[in-house]
């Protein structure tokens, strides 16, 4: 398998989209270092699973808005582990809202979380990544370069991190090391409910997607466990957009008039 014998990093690996690049990881072979904030219990369940599939599987919490924790798990893996092959940053936090009103707590706590924990992991573990010829990986969002309502706070801060992506990319080269982002569109998960009106984020994404359908976590897994592969040694500082053609143009069906709906639909 094309991940046989590494070792994946996922921060926020417990759920959501991190859990399923978790489990895509796991099954391409490798053994999987599973992060998580808040909920233990979750995030045991999900190791056990991994566990289930015949991988080594730790779990470390640390907080990605904390630094000192992430020097903390910077260390375990240095020392508990004593290997690291694919760093994916996928935890993630933003305040909807609109911008002019937006707390600086949640907007600092964005960047700390969203850009800032990229950078510092980048730092304390490109050494152990060095060693194998690692990957890094960021997860973004369409929202770094599309605007949607109240989403400044997330949609700024991944933009950042994009960046951050290139210029990670440009100096870790040199020493081996790929780094990438993948950009989602709305994907099923509790995120969601960041939302004031999660429904028509959904209602949204099927309408928009010539796919008629939300994204859902394995749509992103998938390509999260090629760009950590040899098959993709010759992408770096790329943010792949995997977002089920949301992203890709508009039509003109919402501007039809009723008549002009009925004829476009006449024969169907
Ligand atoms: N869902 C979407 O529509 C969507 C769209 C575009 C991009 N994305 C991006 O995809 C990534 C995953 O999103 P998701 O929808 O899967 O999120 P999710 O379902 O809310 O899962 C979040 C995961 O991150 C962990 N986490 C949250 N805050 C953390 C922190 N401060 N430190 C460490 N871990 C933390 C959570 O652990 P606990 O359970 O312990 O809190 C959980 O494992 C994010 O980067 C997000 O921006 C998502």
């Amino acid at each position: 398998m094309k991940h046989d014998g590494k070792i994946a990093l996922v921060t926020g690996g417990s759920r959501g989209i991190g859990k399923a690049i978790s489990r895509r990881l796991a099954e391409d072979g490798a053994d999987i270092i599973l992060n998580y904030k808040s909920d233990s219990a979750t995030a045991e369940e999900t190791a056990n699973e991994l566990r289930e599939l015949g991988r080594r599987v730790w779990v470390f919490q640390a907080d990605m808005k904390d630094d000192k924790a992430i020097r903390g798990l910077s260390k375990s893996v240095k020392d508990e582990v004593g290997q690291l092959d694919i760093l994916v940053h996928n935890a993630a936090f933003g305040t909807m809202g609109s911008i002019l009103r937006m707390g600086l707590f949640s907007w600092r706590a964005a960047m700390d979380i969203n850009v800032t924990a990229l950078l510092l992991l980048s730092q304390q573990l490109s050494p152990l990544l060095a060693e194998r010829k690692g990957h890094i990986v960021g997860l973004s969002s369409i929202g770094a370069n599309m605007t949607f309502s109240e989403y400044a706070c997330i949609g700024v801060s991944k933009a950042a991190m994009e960046a951050l992506v290139r210029y990670l990319a440009y100096e870790l080269a040199p020493i081996g090391i790929h780094c990438n982002g993948v950009s989602a569109g709305p994907v099923e998960t509790r995120a969601l409910d960041w939302f004031k009106w999660p429904d028509a984020v959904h209602r949204y994404a099927t309408t928009k997607s010539p796919w008629s359908r939300i994204g859902q976590p394995n749509d992103l897994a998938g390509v999260v466990s090629f760009l950590c592969s040899a098959d993709a040694d010759w992408i770096t500082g790329q943010i792949i957009c995997a977002d089920g053609g949301i992203s890709m143009g508009e039509n003109f069906h919402d501007w039809l008039t009723p008549e002009q709906k009925a004829e476009l639909n006449k024969g169907k």
